[in-house]
Protein backbone atom coordinates (compact mmCIF):
# COMPACT_ATOMS: atom_id res chain seq x y z
CA UNK A 1 0.00 0.00 0.00
CA UNK A 2 1.56 3.24 -0.77
CA UNK A 3 1.64 6.49 1.28
CA UNK A 4 -1.41 8.16 1.17
CA UNK A 5 0.52 11.72 0.58
CA UNK A 6 4.06 11.10 -1.19
CA UNK A 7 2.62 8.84 -4.18
CA UNK A 8 5.11 8.79 -6.22
CA UNK A 9 9.30 9.41 -6.49
CA UNK A 10 11.13 9.69 -3.00
CA UNK A 11 9.95 9.72 0.66
CA UNK A 12 11.61 12.84 2.15
CA UNK A 13 12.21 10.75 5.08
CA UNK A 14 14.77 8.46 4.04
CA UNK A 15 16.36 9.88 0.96
CA UNK A 16 19.54 9.97 -0.16
CA UNK A 17 20.35 13.80 0.00
CA UNK A 18 22.31 14.21 -3.77
CA UNK A 19 19.18 12.34 -5.45
CA UNK A 20 16.85 14.56 -3.32
CA UNK A 21 18.65 17.76 -5.20
CA UNK A 22 17.83 16.70 -8.55
CA UNK A 23 14.58 14.01 -8.21
CA UNK A 24 10.73 15.01 -8.34
CA UNK A 25 8.53 13.62 -5.74
CA UNK A 26 4.52 14.26 -6.24
CA UNK A 27 1.76 14.29 -3.61
CA UNK A 28 -1.52 15.17 -3.39
CA UNK A 29 -2.37 19.07 -2.71
CA UNK A 30 -3.36 20.42 0.66
CA UNK A 31 -5.97 22.62 0.50
CA UNK A 32 -4.26 25.42 1.37
CA UNK A 33 -1.92 25.11 -1.27
CA UNK A 34 -4.42 25.43 -3.99
CA UNK A 35 -3.37 28.74 -4.51
CA UNK A 36 0.18 27.20 -5.64
CA UNK A 37 -1.40 25.39 -7.93
CA UNK A 38 -3.47 27.90 -9.65
CA UNK A 39 -0.24 29.80 -10.21
CA UNK A 40 1.70 26.90 -11.59
CA UNK A 41 -1.22 26.42 -13.95
CA UNK A 42 -0.48 30.53 -15.39
CA UNK A 43 2.97 30.54 -15.15
CA UNK A 44 3.40 26.97 -17.07
CA UNK A 45 0.88 28.41 -19.76
CA UNK A 46 1.87 31.56 -20.25
CA UNK A 47 3.86 31.26 -23.49
CA UNK A 48 0.99 29.60 -25.14
CA UNK A 49 -1.56 31.72 -24.16
CA UNK A 50 -1.34 33.37 -27.09
CA UNK A 51 -2.47 30.82 -28.81
CA UNK A 52 -5.53 30.35 -26.94
CA UNK A 53 -8.59 32.36 -27.46
CA UNK A 54 -9.76 34.50 -24.45
CA UNK A 55 -12.17 32.06 -23.68
CA UNK A 56 -10.34 28.98 -24.25
CA UNK A 57 -7.67 29.91 -21.93
CA UNK A 58 -10.03 31.19 -18.98
CA UNK A 59 -11.42 28.25 -19.24
CA UNK A 60 -7.88 26.45 -18.93
CA UNK A 61 -6.82 28.21 -16.43
CA UNK A 62 -8.89 26.95 -13.82
CA UNK A 63 -8.46 29.11 -10.65
CA UNK A 64 -8.03 28.24 -6.73
CA UNK A 65 -11.74 28.39 -5.66
CA UNK A 66 -11.96 25.51 -8.51
CA UNK A 67 -9.27 23.39 -7.68
CA UNK A 68 -10.36 23.36 -3.78
CA UNK A 69 -13.34 21.88 -5.28
CA UNK A 70 -11.67 19.29 -7.04
CA UNK A 71 -9.45 18.24 -3.86
CA UNK A 72 -12.71 18.50 -1.65
CA UNK A 73 -14.59 16.57 -4.50
CA UNK A 74 -14.48 13.46 -5.82
CA UNK A 75 -11.60 14.50 -7.62
CA UNK A 76 -7.44 14.73 -6.99
CA UNK A 77 -4.93 17.54 -7.05
CA UNK A 78 -1.64 16.88 -6.93
CA UNK A 79 1.66 18.62 -6.46
CA UNK A 80 5.33 17.37 -7.70
CA UNK A 81 8.30 19.34 -5.44
CA UNK A 82 12.20 19.80 -6.42
CA UNK A 83 13.73 20.00 -2.84
CA UNK A 84 11.19 21.75 -1.40
CA UNK A 85 10.01 23.89 -4.12
CA UNK A 86 6.47 23.36 -5.90
CA UNK A 87 7.57 22.94 -9.71
CA UNK A 88 4.43 21.18 -11.33
CA UNK A 89 0.42 20.03 -10.20
CA UNK A 90 -1.92 18.10 -12.20
CA UNK A 91 -5.78 16.95 -11.39
CA UNK A 92 -8.02 14.26 -11.85
CA UNK A 93 -11.84 14.20 -11.89
CA UNK A 94 -13.64 10.24 -11.78
CA UNK A 95 -16.09 10.43 -14.86
CA UNK A 96 -18.37 7.52 -16.08
CA UNK A 97 -15.87 6.92 -19.22
CA UNK A 98 -12.87 6.71 -17.05
CA UNK A 99 -9.96 8.89 -15.10
CA UNK A 100 -10.16 12.44 -16.45
CA UNK A 101 -6.53 13.82 -16.25
CA UNK A 102 -6.91 18.28 -16.02
CA UNK A 103 -4.23 21.10 -15.58
CA UNK A 104 -1.19 19.69 -16.23
CA UNK A 105 1.21 22.05 -15.88
CA UNK A 106 5.04 22.09 -15.11
CA UNK A 107 7.00 25.40 -13.93
CA UNK A 108 9.23 26.48 -17.32
CA UNK A 109 12.27 26.58 -15.05
CA UNK A 110 11.74 22.50 -14.00
CA UNK A 111 10.94 21.13 -17.15
CA UNK A 112 12.54 18.01 -18.94
CA UNK A 113 13.95 16.35 -15.78
CA UNK A 114 10.98 13.94 -15.21
CA UNK A 115 8.39 15.96 -13.13
CA UNK A 116 5.32 15.65 -15.92
CA UNK A 117 6.19 11.96 -15.80
CA UNK A 118 6.18 11.65 -11.72
CA UNK A 119 2.86 13.76 -11.65
CA UNK A 120 1.43 11.54 -14.58
CA UNK A 121 2.58 8.33 -12.73
CA UNK A 122 0.53 9.63 -9.78
CA UNK A 123 -2.85 9.84 -11.32
CA UNK A 124 -2.07 6.52 -12.89
CA UNK A 125 -1.51 4.89 -9.83
CA UNK A 126 -4.80 6.64 -8.21
CA UNK A 127 -6.75 5.19 -10.94
CA UNK A 128 -5.55 1.95 -10.69
CA UNK A 129 -6.25 2.33 -6.97
CA UNK A 130 -9.73 3.38 -8.00
CA UNK A 131 -10.65 0.40 -10.23
CA UNK A 132 -10.65 2.72 -13.30
CA UNK A 133 -9.80 0.75 -16.41
CA UNK A 134 -9.62 3.89 -18.68
CA UNK A 135 -7.28 7.47 -17.73
CA UNK A 136 -7.97 10.43 -20.75
CA UNK A 137 -7.34 13.82 -21.06
CA UNK A 138 -7.90 16.09 -23.55
CA UNK A 139 -5.33 18.83 -25.31
CA UNK A 140 -4.71 20.78 -28.35
CA UNK A 141 -1.89 20.07 -31.54
CA UNK A 142 0.14 23.48 -30.19
CA UNK A 143 0.80 21.77 -26.67
CA UNK A 144 3.71 19.81 -28.46
CA UNK A 145 6.00 19.27 -25.09
CA UNK A 146 2.16 17.88 -23.61
CA UNK A 147 1.97 15.55 -26.61
CA UNK A 148 4.94 14.09 -26.06
CA UNK A 149 5.16 13.30 -22.60
CA UNK A 150 1.48 11.75 -23.14
CA UNK A 151 2.73 9.69 -25.73
CA UNK A 152 5.67 8.48 -24.38
CA UNK A 153 3.64 7.69 -20.93
CA UNK A 154 1.32 5.34 -23.50
CA UNK A 155 -1.34 7.52 -24.25
CA UNK A 156 -2.83 7.16 -27.90
CA UNK A 157 -4.72 9.33 -29.75
CA UNK A 158 -8.28 8.77 -30.78
CA UNK A 159 -9.13 10.64 -34.10
CA UNK A 160 -12.79 10.16 -33.66
CA UNK A 161 -12.63 12.61 -30.80
CA UNK A 162 -12.12 15.90 -31.89
CA UNK A 163 -13.74 18.41 -31.20
CA UNK A 164 -14.00 22.58 -30.84
CA UNK A 165 -13.37 24.21 -27.25
CA UNK A 166 -14.31 27.80 -27.14
CA UNK A 167 -12.54 27.90 -30.88
CA UNK A 168 -9.77 25.96 -30.10
CA UNK A 169 -8.96 22.29 -31.63
CA UNK A 170 -9.16 19.77 -29.22
CA UNK A 171 -8.64 15.99 -29.33
CA UNK A 172 -8.88 13.11 -26.81
CA UNK A 173 -5.88 10.58 -25.81
CA UNK A 174 -6.25 7.24 -23.45
CA UNK A 175 -4.05 4.90 -21.76
CA UNK A 176 -6.22 1.43 -21.02
CA UNK A 177 -5.24 0.59 -17.53
CA UNK A 178 -4.45 -3.35 -17.08
CA UNK A 179 -6.82 -4.78 -14.41
CA UNK A 180 -4.46 -5.66 -11.73
CA UNK A 181 -4.94 -10.08 -11.69
CA UNK A 182 -3.81 -10.57 -7.85
CA UNK A 183 -7.09 -8.16 -6.84
CA UNK A 184 -9.01 -10.26 -8.71
CA UNK A 185 -10.79 -13.50 -6.58
C1 LIG B 1 3.90 19.22 -20.87
C2 LIG B 1 4.71 19.46 -19.62
C3 LIG B 1 3.81 19.23 -18.42
C4 LIG B 1 5.88 18.44 -19.59
O1 LIG B 1 6.53 18.51 -18.33
P1 LIG B 1 8.05 18.03 -18.11
O2 LIG B 1 8.27 17.96 -16.65
O3 LIG B 1 8.96 18.88 -18.89
O4 LIG B 1 8.02 16.56 -18.75
P2 LIG B 1 9.04 15.36 -18.40
O5 LIG B 1 10.39 15.93 -18.16
O6 LIG B 1 8.46 14.52 -17.31
O7 LIG B 1 9.03 14.54 -19.76
C5 LIG B 1 8.32 13.32 -19.86
C6 LIG B 1 8.52 12.74 -21.23
O8 LIG B 1 7.99 13.60 -22.22
C7 LIG B 1 8.97 13.96 -23.15
N1 LIG B 1 8.92 15.39 -23.40
C8 LIG B 1 8.55 16.35 -22.53
N2 LIG B 1 8.66 17.58 -23.12
C9 LIG B 1 9.12 17.34 -24.38
C10 LIG B 1 9.44 18.17 -25.48
N3 LIG B 1 9.33 19.52 -25.39
N4 LIG B 1 9.88 17.59 -26.62
C11 LIG B 1 10.00 16.25 -26.71
N5 LIG B 1 9.72 15.40 -25.69
C12 LIG B 1 9.28 15.95 -24.56
C13 LIG B 1 10.29 13.66 -22.51
O9 LIG B 1 11.25 13.30 -23.45
C14 LIG B 1 9.97 12.55 -21.56
O10 LIG B 1 10.05 11.28 -22.17
P3 LIG B 1 11.09 10.18 -21.60
O11 LIG B 1 10.95 10.19 -20.10
O12 LIG B 1 10.63 8.92 -22.21
O13 LIG B 1 12.40 10.67 -22.05
C15 LIG B 1 5.31 20.90 -19.59
O14 LIG B 1 6.04 21.12 -20.79
C16 LIG B 1 4.27 22.00 -19.46
O15 LIG B 1 3.87 22.37 -18.34
N6 LIG B 1 3.82 22.57 -20.61
C17 LIG B 1 2.83 23.69 -20.62
C18 LIG B 1 1.48 23.29 -20.10
C19 LIG B 1 0.88 22.13 -20.85
O16 LIG B 1 1.06 21.94 -22.05
N7 LIG B 1 0.08 21.32 -20.13
C20 LIG B 1 -0.61 20.17 -20.68
C21 LIG B 1 -2.03 20.50 -21.01
S1 LIG B 1 -2.86 19.18 -21.87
Amino acid sequence: MSCPEIVSGLNPGSMDLQLAAISPYVRRARVTEAAQAAFLLRVAFAEVAALYTPEALEATLVDTETLRRRMTGEGAVWLAFVETRAVGTVSAIPRSEGLHVRSMAVHPESRGRGVGRALLDAVERFGRDRGHQRIFLRTTPFLTSAIALYSRSGFTMREDAERDFHGVPLFEMEKLLELDLRERG
